[in-house]
């Protein structure tokens, strides 16, 4: 059983002990709050939904993983940060640092190891947070403080996406929640840069787009870039708390419709089934 350690203390109700647990292809996941994950990453998320305190200019950038995590916060923090470290310079924080120190998960390292969450606490405002929470797992404070959220999502049978719930509750909401598609963002990156650009409030002046500011901020965020970075490539660091995981990992292609060399027919018929009836009435399609 495993003690969850309470908002105020380290003491807490041991609730993970009586959760639904299932056998998943790697390890045994728990059912909490209606989601199979880890363990470890249910007693994460149960202490960011007690100690996390959200500030109403965070913006919250989610993904499933897969999905081009490192990619989007790569593009965000090249867009946020542009007055004071230019897109072009030769000293680019993302030449050297990872995508993920950069801009950190809300969730990871889990946060056993970092009780009062204070490594987020000292990250100056305005602040971009990555997430790979669904959306009714994240404290509710995020919602009614109404900090901002980029949802990127990519083709399900890429990356087998859930996200109903979630996509029915924001679409409605066009100012609060950007949603992004991985495999659009790759037939016009340009013209996602700019929207994301003026959805983080820091949109490009005439003068930087006929400067070929957006363009850099795409080259510098590129696969072909990043992926070929030592910081990127080689190497391997511990952010979960407790697993190795090689910097490379987070690029291996960067390509869209690669399940095309991986899955057969009827294997892809069956995952767009799966996928039309849980994503039916969402507007959200493929
Ligand atoms: P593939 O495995 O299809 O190549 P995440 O960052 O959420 O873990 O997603 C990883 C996926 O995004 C991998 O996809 C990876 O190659 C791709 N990726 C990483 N960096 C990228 C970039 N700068 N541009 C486009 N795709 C990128």
């Amino acid at each position: 059983s495993v003690v969850v350690p309470t908002a105020t203390g380290d003491k807490g109700d041991d609730i993970l002990s009586s959760l639904p647990t299932r056998e998943g292809w790697w390890t045994t996941f728990v059912l909490y709050h209606g989601c199979w994950m880890t363990p470890q990453t249910a007693r994460s998320v149960s202490l960011v939904r007690a100690q996390f305190a959200p500030r109403d200019d965070d913006v919250v950038l989610a993904t499933y993983p897969k999905c081009g995590t490192t990619w989007l916060k790569a593009l965000a923090f090249a867009i946020t940060n542009r007055s004071s470290h230019p897109v072009g310079a030769g000293d680019h924080p993302l030449l050297t640092q990872s995508p993920h120190d950069l801009v950190p998960f809300i969730e990871l390292p889990f946060r056993h190891i970092h009780p009062l969450a204070a490594a987020l606490d000292a990250i100056p405002s305005p602040r971009l947070l990555g997430t790979h929470m669904q959306h009714h797992l994240l404290p509710p404070r995020v919602d009614e403080l109404g900090c901002r959220i980029v949802y990127l999502c990519r083709e399900p049978k890429d990356v087998i996406v859930s996200l109903w719930h979630f996509i029915n509750k924001h679409v409605e909401e066009p100012d609060r929640v950007l949603f992004l598609k991985y495999d659009d963002m790759m037939a016009d990156p340009t013209g996602h840069v700019k929207k994301l650009a003026k959805f983080l409030r820091v949109p490009f002046t005439d003068d930087e787009v006929d400067a070929g500011v957006v363009e850099e901020v795409v080259t510098l965020c590129s696969f072909e870039k990043l992926s070929r970075l030592p910081v990127n490539s080689s190497g391997v660091v511990d952010r979960i708390g407790g697993r190795l995981v090689h910097n490379s990992a987070f690029f291996r292609k960067g390509k869209v419709e690669e399940w095309k060399n991986y899955l057969t027919e009827e294997m892809a018929k069956k995952l767009d089934a799966v996928v039309e009836e849980k994503l039916k009435g969402s507007g959200l399609t493929f």
